[in-house]
């Protein structure tokens, strides 16, 4: 059976979350992370359908049109919330495609509600998309939907673009479930990553595990797709480094209200002579712990003046029932107060940290205000916090501390780059960043506004869509597996 939708958006969250209010009501509130940031405005563009879980238990609900886009639920039990989402995606999948920096679990029961969920997911596209309609499916909570969907719909166009890293082979190999995830991405015609070595990486197990030939040469950025070749079908594997909607942040940011907003923010946090700032999800890939270790030991050492320099970390509350979150939220917030205790006076706390999402606007004008930008990831697939504070920066004021281990590193070379695992580099880079001279400082950001501005969003997905449009066959040179 087949649907109406041309342009099927496929992930495991929709855009918006059902928010189950105290007195019984419902409402829907937007879904954290930067996934929703970057594809909400392309569904918009494109009018298609999105298919997704609404982000509690239980909820059986009918596809709803919600705030102009056309939603299709699809329901999670409590015990599947915990052992597809919690477990196999976040406390399996994340960390091992995360460097391991929290350490994978394999689960059995784990594995077998991943499948069933992939399942439901599958089934519930199909009875969305028309014939012969294009689906687009997203991230490691979907790996197996591309081929479980070309099972159900041969006819269907089916991409699939991963949003984190894809981790070196060595550590794919742990994966007690590998051949079936190689597998399972391989159902769809085009199979994206943000940078070429994550593509590259999925050639070499497509040849490992999987036992088909792909082509030979490296893959480039938006150009230079690999083949794989699954029998008669041509499956294209590339690099395409998402975006966000870097005109319209642009745009909001210059506005009045906007400005005022931000110089009020100076004034509330005491008119320092620096602010840094740092806009995440609370997550142990995000580096806060490092970034607050390094601003720690600069104010011992007196090489940070705290009557003068404040940090604001804004922490979205994220996957609050995994372990590992519960552990890191308690590091995390021991470390704000020990600076605090150590190094405030009453009325001046030199950290700010506020544990809840922030309405966009605030956050521009967050954006706005701050003299330093904190991005200090231990890894991060591509990381659009360091788009958006770049986007938001007309008057080419501000500096932008960024980890080598975020995909943004590959673009935003003018950023000053530091490696969060030496913490004496994170130091002296931050110190450089707020001693920078002015127009040093507007010479980066003019550079780095270039790329933002010109890379965007949309560009992103007008260069996967095309490529997935255009399918071509494998080029002569194949490589046995
Ligand atoms: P991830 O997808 O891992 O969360 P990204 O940096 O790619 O990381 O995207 C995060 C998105 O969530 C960005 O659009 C960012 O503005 C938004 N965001 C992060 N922290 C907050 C916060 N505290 N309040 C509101 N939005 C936030
Ligand atoms: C990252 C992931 C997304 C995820 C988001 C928020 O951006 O790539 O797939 O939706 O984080 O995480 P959550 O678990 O709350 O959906």
């Amino acid at each position: 059976m087949s649907g109406q939708a041309e342009f099927v958006v496929v992930a495991n969250r929709l855009p918006v979350d059902l928010e189950r209010l105290p007195d019984g009501t419902t409402r829907w509130k937007r879904s954290p992370g930067g996934l929703v940031t970057a594809l909400e405005p392309i569904l918009r563009s494109n009018q298609g359908a999105w298919v997704g879980w609404a982000g509690v238990a239980d909820a059986d609900l009918d596809p709803i049109v919600e705030d102009g886009l056309e939603l299709y639920p699809v329901p999670l039990s409590a015990e599947e919330i915990n052992e597809y989402y919690e477990g196999f995606s976040n406390a399996t999948l994340w960390p091992l495609y995360h460097d391991v920096i929290v350490k994978p679990e394999y689960h059995r029961e784990w594995w077998n509600a991943y499948v069933e969920v992939n399942r439901r997911f599958a089934e519930a596209t199909s009875k969305a998309a028309a014939q012969g309609a294009t689906v687009w499916i997203q991230d490691y909570q979907l790996q197996l939907v591309p081929k479980m969907l070309r099972m159900l719909r041969p006819d269907l166009t089916i991409g699939f673009f991963l949003h984190i890293p894809f981790p070196p082979v060595e550590l794919f190999m742990q994966m007690p479930w590998r051949t079936e995830i190689v597998e399972g991405l391989l159902g769809a015609d085009l199979i994206g990553f943000h940078l070429p070595g994550g593509a590259q990486n999925f050639l070499y197990l497509a040849r490992r595990l999987a036992g088909q030939q792909t082509s030979r040469g490296t893959v480039g950025v938006r150009s230079k797709l690999g083949v794989v070749q699954v029998g008669f079908r041509s499956v294209r594997v590339g690099a395409f480094p998402i975006s966000i909607d870097s005109g319209k942040l642009d745009e909001l940011s210059r506005t009045k209200a906007i400005r005022d907003r931000a110089k009020q923010i100076r004034k509330e946090l005491g008119n320092p002579k620096h602010i840094m700032l740092g806009v995440d999800r609370l997550d142990y890939t995000k580096g806060i712990d490092v970034r607050l270790a390094a601003l720690h030991e600069l104010l011992m050492e007196k090489r940070i003046d705290p009557a003068d320099t404040v940090m604001v970390q804004l922490a979205t509350p994220s996957r609050e029932r995994v372990e590992s979150y519960v552990q890191m939220r308690g590091d995390i917030e021991q470390k704000v107060s020990r600076i605090n205790g150590e190094f405030s006076e009453v009325g001046r706390p030199v950290v700010h940290y506020i544990h809840r999402p922030i309405p966009r606007d605030e956050l521009v004008a967050f954006f706005v205000a701050a003299d330093l930008m904190l991005v200090t990831p231990l890894r991060d697939g591509m990381n659009l916090v360091a788009k958006e504070y770049v986007a938001c920066r007309s008057d080419l004021g501000g500096a932008l501390l960024l980890s080598e281990f975020t995909g943004a590193a590959a673009e935003l070379r003018q950023a000053f780059l530091c490696n969060p695992h030496d913490l004496d580099d994170v130091k002296d880079s931050m110190e450089k960043a707020l001693n920078q001279p002015r127009e040093d400082g507007r010479r980066h950001m003019r550079a780095l506004r270039r790329q933002v501005l010109t890379h965007d969003v949309d560009r992103w997905a007008r260069s996967f869509l095309d490529a997935l449009a255009h399918g071509g066959a494998a080029g002569p040179a194949l490589i046995a597996p």
